[in-house]
């Protein structure tokens, strides 16, 4: 089963090309990262996704059902959930309204305030606080979170481990595997190689808004890819 499939995806803001005749697929149970140097189109795949790029070529497929017209919530509903750059607490939200927002596409299932807080123990001990007021590790548990509690089949997280620390980023890692394990696929976009490796069974390079280069992460050499990642 295909949960995300792009097909010869040209896309535009405006009249500026950024992609360029990019394919890339994820399929349920899988562990799937995009790598590329900052600029060359990775938070566009995302944007494309939500329907924020425009698409001028190609198709996009959710669960094998092509959208006619990408809207924000079109991935939401068909079970795809994004945890953006930069994460996008909502200021003036506690952690439990921001995780509450979540929950607005409606999506049945397992996720919840009280799955959520199970997983992250800490957000139900800072419920009541500001989201915005959070440390930065906190602020990526609490956009998971919320991005959970939309049930996703898919969880596509835009470079989580920015700002992190090296061993809040080993956790992010246990928790990603974790939810795959638990039945939610990952896409993993990223430029710090050792969370890709420890993450994602599959990889796409992107470099100036086209897949480079794709293959299985176990064979992955850091000296090969250098070129097209920063860490
Ligand atoms: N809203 C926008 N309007 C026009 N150009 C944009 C917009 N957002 C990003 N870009 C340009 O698109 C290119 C790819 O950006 P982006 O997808 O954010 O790259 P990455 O996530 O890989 O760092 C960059 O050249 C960037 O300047
Ligand atoms: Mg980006």
């Amino acid at each position: 089963m295909t949960l995300l499939k792009l097909t010869d995806v040209d896309a535009y803001y405006g009249e500026a090309k950024i992609l360029n005749r990019v394919s890339l697929e994820v399929h349920r149970h899988e562990r799937v990262a995009i790598l590329g140097r900052n600029g060359v189109g990775k938070t566009t795949v995302v944007n494309t996704c939500l329907g924020i790029a425009r698409i001028g070529h190609g198709r996009i497929a959710f669960q094998g059902v092509e959208p006619r017209a990408i809207k924000y919530f079109s991935a939401a509903q068909a079970g795809i959930a994004v945890v953006p750059q930069g994460r996008r607490i909502i200021p003036g939200l506690t952690v439990r309204e921001n995780l509450i927002l979540g929950a607005a596409v409606g999506r049945p299932g397992k996720w919840n305030l009280e799955a959520v807080c199970a997983l992250f123990p800490i957000l139900a001990e800072r419920s009541e606080t500001q989201g915005t007021a959070l440390s930065g590790g906190q602020q990526q548990m609490l956009a998971i979170g919320r991005a959970l509690m939309a049930n996703p089949d898919l969880l596509i997280l835009d470079e989580p481990s920015e700002g992190l620390a090296p061993v809040i980023v080993d956790e992010l890692a246990e928790t990603l595997v974790h939810l795959a394990g638990e039945g939610t696929s990952i896409l993993l976009i990223e430029q710090n190689f050792s969370l890709v490796h420890r993450t994602a069974t599959r990889y796409y390079v992107l470099s100036k808004g086209t897949v480079v280069e794709q293959g299985s992460t176990e064979g992955m050499s850091i000296d090969h890819l250098k070129r097209h990642v920063a860490v």
